[in-house]
């Protein structure tokens, strides 16, 4: 079994650095792009099989430490009432979207496994294919996440909807975040029991608050949830994407990882969230369209940096960006484990 992931996770020695890339699971890869024509995402995330199928295209293609569930962070508020649909052009959006104390007030808290089964299949047939390989990651949107895509009802370039909640009407806004973290709790805990070996929130739009407000309106839900998680077992990794200023506030989130994303020096990062923690990241994702050497050289700068932190995953800043060529993610994959080793 290589368990040098979830060693780095935990902060214990490792024989080489750990390496899996966010996003690594269809976009980039050829056999997901096939699929995508013949049926469209949401179906994909939908057919245990299929989706199973996707999360280890990678693993055989480039050789990471880990694996990442095929799925996506909106398809978990489904069973709570929201209508999700699909744009090839945009990606997943709500047409109902949540505006009013009425609207959060309908919201349900599924009190059973049943609308959200086809995940935990998944995970199951991962856990049997994988039989050791590497550990499988499973994944959610944070509440924060969650509540923007609902308020807003698809990406958002200003979350001005989001904003507007959370000053105007805190209280609805709080009972928002509240149904989703319980929500979020159940799906990430049922996941954890069919087989998943380490759990990651993705707090996408993290960086919408300042300090001030993360502190107020954020991080209480996040602490909540990982708390909620605590009988897993299992390692815990927060991404805050864009809130470099909250570092101190993560490193007490009490996740084991935090990720770091590209905006932020690795190093830097490390120094402030002390030795308590270990991280993940964070290599500018467009370097992946440099040649070899130039990843090489651009690996070796991040394992340097990497070597401060009490554990650190290799990753990059975000996820792989559309169009990566395959051969040039196997040598970042390489040129981590051959340069971590020596
Ligand atoms: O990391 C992995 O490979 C696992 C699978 C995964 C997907 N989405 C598959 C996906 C994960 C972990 C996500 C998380 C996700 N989804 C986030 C948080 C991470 C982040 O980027 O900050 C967000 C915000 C979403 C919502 C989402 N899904 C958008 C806005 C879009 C469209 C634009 C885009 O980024 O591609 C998606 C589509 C999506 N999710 C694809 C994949 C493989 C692309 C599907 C396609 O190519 O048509």
């Amino acid at each position: 079994m290589n368990d040098t992931f979830l060693r780095a996770c935990r902060g214990e020695p490792v024989d080489y650095t750990p390496v899996w890339m966010m996003r690594q699971a269809g976009r980039f890869m050829p056999r997901f792009a096939a699929i995508l024509k013949k049926m469209d995402f949401l179906t994909m995330c939908r057919t245990p099989e299929i989706a199973a199928e996707v999360t280890l295209e990678p693993v055989d293609a480039l050789g990471v430490d880990a694996a990442i569930l095929f799925s996506d962070i909106t398809t978990t508020v489904v069973p709570m009432g929201m209508d999700l649909k699909y744009a090839d052009s945009n990606g997943p959006y709500f047409s109902n979207p949540v505006r009013t104390e009425a609207d959060v007030g309908r919201l349900v808290v599924p009190q059973d496994d049943e609308g959200l089964m086809y995940v935990y299949d998944t995970v199951r047939i991962l856990a049997r294919e994988l039989a050791g390989r590497v550990p499988l990651i499973g994944f959610a949107g944070s509440p924060l996440a969650m509540a923007s895509f609902m308020i807003e009802g698809a990406m958002s370039r200003n979350y001005t909807g989001l904003r507007r909640m959370i000053f105007s009407n805190p209280a609805t806004f709080e009972l928002l975040m509240d149904k989703i973290r319980r929500h979020t709790a159940r799906y990430l805990c049922a996941q954890a029991k069919a087989g998943a070996q380490a759990l990651m929130l993705f707090d996408s739009f993290a960086g919408v608050l300042g300090p001030r407000d993360f502190r107020e309106f954020n991080l209480p839900h996040v602490r909540r949830l990982i708390q909620d998680l605590e009988g897993t077992g299992v390692p815990i990794i927060y991404f805050g994407l864009g809130a470099g200023g909250c570092l101190d506030q993560m490193r007490d989130c009490g996740a084991d990882v935090i990720g770091i994303d590209a905006g932020l020096d690795l190093g830097v990062a490390i120094r402030a969230l002390g030795n308590g923690v270990s991280v993940q990241g964070n290599l500018e994702p467009y370097v992946l369209f440099q040649d070899r050497d130039q990843i090489g050289r651009r690996v070796g700068e991040v394992l340097e940096q990497g070597k401060t932190a009490r554990g650190h995953i290799f990753n990059l800043g975000h996820g792989v960006p559309p169009g990566t060529p395959v051969d040039n993610a196997k040598a970042l994959v390489d040129a981590v484990h051959d340069q971590s080793r020596s």
